[in-house]
């Protein structure tokens, strides 16, 4: 998996964290191809969920912050991210993992950068929160 400038949402902190974390699909995707060990493979998914974390909570501070109004549905997505995540271990512990189940994660967190993300940061930006460091592609 790789970053693309078409998920830029243009504020450097948020670009880099979603770069980490599309980084690590591809740690987890090479896991799978090598079939690795599961409890290799529970451990890079363990630290994505650590990322995940670690992002949402910033997102859905600054959402809170900012009384950002469609806050509740956002927060609501990254819960299901991170439900999708648990259910994956789950399959990593029972040694079913295949690509097909990594790929359901893989391609949600891409359209949600260019959906949902875009669109709060799209909101902090014109509502004078956070400067744009660099310009979203079109
Ligand atoms: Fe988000
Ligand atoms: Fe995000």
């Amino acid at each position: 998996m790789q970053w693309m400038e078409e998920y830029a949402v243009g504020v450097d902190e948020i670009d880099e964290q979603h770069k980490g974390i599309i980084d690590l699909f591809t740690v987890i995707n090479t896991a799978i191809a090598q079939r690795e060990g599961w409890a290799d493979l529970f451990f890079k998914l363990e630290k994505l969920r650590e990322h995940a974390r670690f992002h949402f909570a910033i997102e859905e501070s600054l959402m809170r912050m900012h009384s950002y109004p469609k806050h509740a549905e956002h927060a609501e997505q990254h819960r299901h991210f991170l439900d999708k995540l648990d259910q994956l271990q789950m399959t990593t512990l029972s040694r079913q993992v295949t690509m097909n189940t990594i790929d359901y994660l893989a391609n949600w967190y891409p359209e949600h950068m260019k959906t949902l993300d875009r669109d709060f940061v799209r909101y902090l930006i014109d509502h004078g929160k956070v400067n744009l460091t660099h310009p979203p592609a079109a």
